[in-house]
């Protein structure tokens, strides 16, 4: 069981920050998922916290044991990487033997946890297989045992599942998961994959260019984003994001769109904006609800069919799209002219210029 403390974390690469100064409280036994685009520091945050890579400043404090200098070996931490680095010339079970023997366990010891980890990960029938006539799950399985068979007080994982196909993916997201709820063992995960995170973490801390943009719950980050980058991040598609001017309680919008502010946005709103002025208008697809006294008015671009519900690409005026849900019944043909309005609550709004969100009191 671990608790993991970053304070003012940072790393440079010469001149260059990799992370910047970065505070985190990773709690015990929690699943924390560092998400973010290719390059924004999320792998290097991880070697930090191993040990694999030198703070340039700041400190880490592993169960409020200072552990920034100390030897990766001293920190009681597993890794598991993108690719599994199995022993090719080992069988399984002597791959996953490896970091007990060099501990010094006794073979009975040895034996006992092959066995625990093995039944846990469903590959007791591989152990005597080499990693090269393993399918890429089981290898994946392999190298999750190697890493759990030590116990470690917290786990690491950088984009454990990248190398798998997406079948493999999921399932092998589900184990995961499950093993984590089996064991408790603080885990920190990194993925570029906001489906993946969204399903796996307890928190998320959604990185971009070196900086933590946000730290939240799923639901958090989902329905609260912080910024319009993890706004735009988050979701598949992202938040629809319209830029507009606001003034006397009201948003124009493109195509002559006039969006009066829900009564539980006025107040807060008036009370952040200094003047009138531009601003970003924010809202889920399914936070639009097509009616026709809705204030808003578009013509439907496409539409898909996801199954339980079609997907609408709206455009205001000609250009920008936006996307909706509607329901499995109804059918839009291209170029339909209809009206909808926003549900008050899930609306969001940002400051244009520092691409921040503006707080509501009740928002939720
Ligand atoms: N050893 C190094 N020397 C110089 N620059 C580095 C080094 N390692 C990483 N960087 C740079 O630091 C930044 C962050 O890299 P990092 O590998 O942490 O990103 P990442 O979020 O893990 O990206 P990816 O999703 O592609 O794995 C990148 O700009 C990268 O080029
Ligand atoms: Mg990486």
């Amino acid at each position: 069981m671990a608790t993991i403390e970053l304070q003012q974390v940072e790393k440079k690469f010469g001149e260059v920050y990799a992370v910047k100064p970065m505070d985190l409280t990773i709690r015990d036994g929690e699943f924390l998922v560092l998400l973010g685009p290719s390059g924004c520091g999320k792998t290097t945050t991880l070697r930090m916290i191993s040990g694999l890579e030198a703070v340039t400043a700041g400190r880490i404090l592993l169960n409020g044991r200072d552990v920034t200098w100390a030897h990766p070996s001293d920190r009681d931490i597993a890794f598991v990487f993108q690719f599994f680095a199995l022993y090719p010339h080992l069988s399984a079970r002597q791959n996953i033997a490896f970091p007990l023997q060099a501990q010094g366990e006794s073979r009975q010891t040895i034996d006992r946890r092959i066995k625990e980890v093995s039944q846990l990960l469903r590959i007791e029938h591989l152990l005597h297989l080499r990693p090269g006539a393993l399918s890429g799950g089981d290898q994946q399985r392999v190298a999750l045992a190697r890493a759990l068979v030590r116990r470690p007080a917290a786990f690491l994982m950088d984009e454990p599942l990248g190398a798998l196909d997406a079948e493999f993916r999921e399932s092998m997201r589900a184990e995961i998961k499950r093993l984590h709820l089996d064991q408790h063992a603080t885990s920190v995960y990194v993925t570029h994959d906001q489906i993946e995170a969204m399903a796996m973490g307890d928190r998320i801390v959604v990185m971009s260019s070196a900086v933590v943009q946000q730290v939240g719950t799923p639901a958090e980050v989902y329905h609260n984003p912080r910024s319009l980058f993890v706004a735009r991040f988050i979701g598949s598609p992202g938040m629809n994001l319209i830029p507009g001017d606001y003034a006397d309680g009201m948003v124009n919008l493109p195509g002559g769109n006039c969006y009066p502010v829900p009564p539980i946005w006025q107040r807060s709103l008036h009370n952040q904006m200094a003047r009138a002025g531009r601003i970003i208008l924010g809202f889920r697809p399914e936070a639009a609800q097509i009616s026709s006294d809705g204030p808003l008015h578009a013509e439907v671009y496409a539409a898909d069919l996801h199954g339980s519900y079609n997907m609408l690409h709206l455009s205001l005026d000609g250009k920008d799209i936006l996307h909706a849900r509607a329901s499995r019944q109804e059918h839009f043909p291209i170029g339909t002219k209809l009206r909808f309005d926003l549900h008050p609550e899930w609306v969001r709004f940002f400051n244009a210029d520092t691409e921040l969100a503006y707080d509501c009191e009740v928002a939720s």
